[in-house]
This record gives structure tokens, sequence and C-alpha cells, in this order.
């Protein structure tokens, strides 16, 4: 297979997570004998440094022209005071999955049988967690007009169109046929005009899925759920904040951020992003967890139809994790660099080989 694929390094832990993802995008390429031609491109603080714009417009015109993302992180505490919204590093990715039209974000939530002892609740409350968060990605208070009145207020607009909500709520219903058959709408519909048209919305395309069961959960509640009982979850179909919010919270349950992949698709090409931010206090250290990255490198892999090897890259993250080797953060026997991880992965990819027993 002959695929063009958009590198898009950004700030922070971003190039070195990206490094290690493309390190395991060359060992796919030798194993399974692809081609995979890399477009590194400019984002974020990095593309302000350099040409002034988050998202210069070659970059978003190489992007339209490849066939998937490879996305590391943007964010940068330069540019954390008084910047005003157009000019931040976050638009670098905010502009990217509008402009391309990616309006659903998917973020699978799995525990590893080997890490429960990460996660801050107790080992059989996350035992077998299996969930997927399906984040609308394009609308809501992210794009709604915001601003400042003479009176020193300020306010952040959120609007939503029947359309937006329809065309996330179809591929939540597909993908719940797939799983264990539960949709979850999480809203404030108790407050908010924009959660009743979501409520009414998803409804109504529920209808079309008579096999789905459809719950209806308000957010502060669903933010206890998720702690309480995480097991109950199957797909969570929220709006663009709800769903920023909850796929934190579902990093931290399951033991660490780091090891949490998304797929952001819609319209455009589709972008691979780990869901932790730049962490700009790792910088440079080479300490930051590369999984994530690998794991949306997996995610990637099964966007072009091709699932033996991304159940490969899956197979070697697991396996690397259940002989005891990670990230300091893990906290596990073998502490690795984020450059080790990398190339442990790639090794264990290209030449089929399987960690010693210990
Ligand atoms: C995410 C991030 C972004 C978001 C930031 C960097 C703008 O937190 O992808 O979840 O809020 O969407
Ligand atoms: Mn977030």
């Amino acid at each position: 297979m002959d695929k063009k694929i958009a590198v898009l390094p950004g700030d922070g832990v971003g190039p070195e997570v990206v490094e290690q993802g493309v390190k395991v995008l060359e060992a796919i390429a030798d194993r399974f004998q692809h081609k995979f031609t890399l477009h590194y491109l400019d984002v974020g603080a990095a593309a302000i440094e350099k040409f002034g714009t988050p998202l210069p417009s070659n970059t978003l015109e190489v992007c339209q022209r490849c066939d998937a993302i490879l996305f590391g992180a943007v964010g940068d505490p330069k540019y954390t005071h008084l910047t005003p919204g157009q000019d931040r590093p976050e638009q670098g990715i905010l502009q990217l999955r509008k402009k391309l039209g990616l309006f659903a974000n998917i973020r699978p939530v799995r525990t590893i049988p080997s890490l429960l002892h990460l996660s801050p609740l107790k080992k059989e409350k996350i035992k077998n967690v299996d969930f997927v968060i399906y984040r609308e990605l394009t609308g809501g208070v992210y794009f709604g007009t915001r601003g400042r009145n003479e009176d020193g207020s300020a306010y952040d607009v959120t609007t939503y169109h029947a359309r937006e909500i329809e065309r996330i709520a179809r591929m939540a219903f597909k993908q719940a046929l797939k799983r264990k058959g539960k949709v979850t709408l999480v809203d404030k519909a108790n407050v908010m005009e924009t959660s009743r048209l979501w409520r009414e919305t998803v409804c109504k395309i529920g209808q079309q899925y008579p096999s789905i069961q459809l719950d209806f959960l308000y957010a502060d509640n669903a933010a206890m759920q998720m702690i309480l009982n995480p097991r109950d979850f199957d797909v969570i179909l929220a709006d663009n904040l709800f769903g920023d919010i909850l796929s934190d919270e579902a990093g931290a349950i399951t033991g660490s951020i780091g090891l949490l992949p998304s797929a952001s698709v819609g319209d455009g090409t589709p972008l691979f992003e780990p869901i932790h931010g730049s962490f700009p206090r790792a910088a440079g250290e080479d300490i930051a967890n590369p999984m994530a990255t690998i794991l949306s490198v997996a995610m990637m892999m099964d966007h072009f139809k091709l699932y033996e090897e991304a159940s490969v890259i899956r197979h070697k993250v697991r396996h690397a994790l259940e002989k005891g080797i990670g990230t300091a953060e893990l906290h596990l026997d073998t502490v690795y660099s984020c450059s080790q991880m990398g190339d442990m992965i790639a090794h264990l990819i290209t030449d089929h080989y399987e960690l010693p027993h210990s």
C-alpha cells in the first residue's frame, strides 16, 4: 500500500513522541512492504515562531492532499498569558479540525491488565473497562463567538445545528452495533438549550437503531459514574466541551493519559493524535510516554483497513508493558526513555521479536 502521511510534531513533547510514532510507521512499512511517504509540517507555537501563524497555509494545503495526519501536540507556556484567541498555538489544531471538517473525535479507553495498579481507583472497579468516547469536534463553544462587553463582562456562545449532531450520532450508533450495544449521551439538558437539541436529535437517530440501548446522563453525573462504575459505559457521545473534559478523566482512571490515542475523522484527511497535550515541563527530556502516539498510529492503520498491522502494533505495546517495561510515570520494573520505548517497539515489529521471560 502506498500512502502519503502528513507529520505535524508541534510543541513541547510533540516532536519526541511523534518521532517514536514515525519509527513504528517505518517498522510497519518495512515488515509489510508498504510505502509511507512522510511530509513534515509546522504547526502551533513552532509555526508562530517561523511564520507568525499557528496554522500556515502550506501546512493546511499539504494536509488536504495527504491520506492521513500524524499529530503531536500544540501549546506553549510562552503564549499562555494575555495572548488573544486567534494567535494562540492551540489554534493550530482547532483550525485544522475545523478546516478539514473533522467533526468526530474517537477516543477508545481500555484498561491493560498489567497496569491496573496505576489507577487511582480500586482494581475491581477498573478491571475490564472498555468504552469509547465520541466527542463532537467542530462545533459548540469551541467555535462560537466570544468576546468582551463594554461593561467588562465576557461571553462564549454555544451553538449546535441538528445536522452537526445527527452525523456524529450516526457514527456513535454504528460503533455501538459492533460493540456492547449501548450509547450514553452526556449533556446538561436540565440547563442548556443546545443539550435539549442534542437529546431530541439523538433520540430521533436512535429510532433507526432499535437494537441499541440509548441512555442519557447529565455531564456532572457522567463524571461521577465514570469513577463509580466505569465498566457500565460502552459508547459515550458528547459535545465538544463535555467530551474534552470526560476524556481527560478517562485518562486518569486508566492510570496514565500517556497511553490514550485518538482519531479525528469526518469530511477531510483523518488526523491521529495522542490525547495528552504538549506537557511543556517534560519537553526535550526524553521522558514522555510515546505509547499514546504509537497507539494512534495503530488507529491510522485501522483507518487504512490494515487490520493486521494495527493489531501487531497493539500487541507489541501490550507485550512490552506486560514485561514490565515502560516510561517513568508508569512505575514499572524497567524504566525506558521515550526514544528507547520507540526503538524497542519498532524492533519488536520489524524483527518479529518477543521479549524473553523475565
Ligand atoms: C484536546 C486538547 C485541545 C482541546 C486543546 C489543545 C485545544 O485539550 O485535544 O483534547 O481542547 O480540544
Ligand atoms: Mn483535551
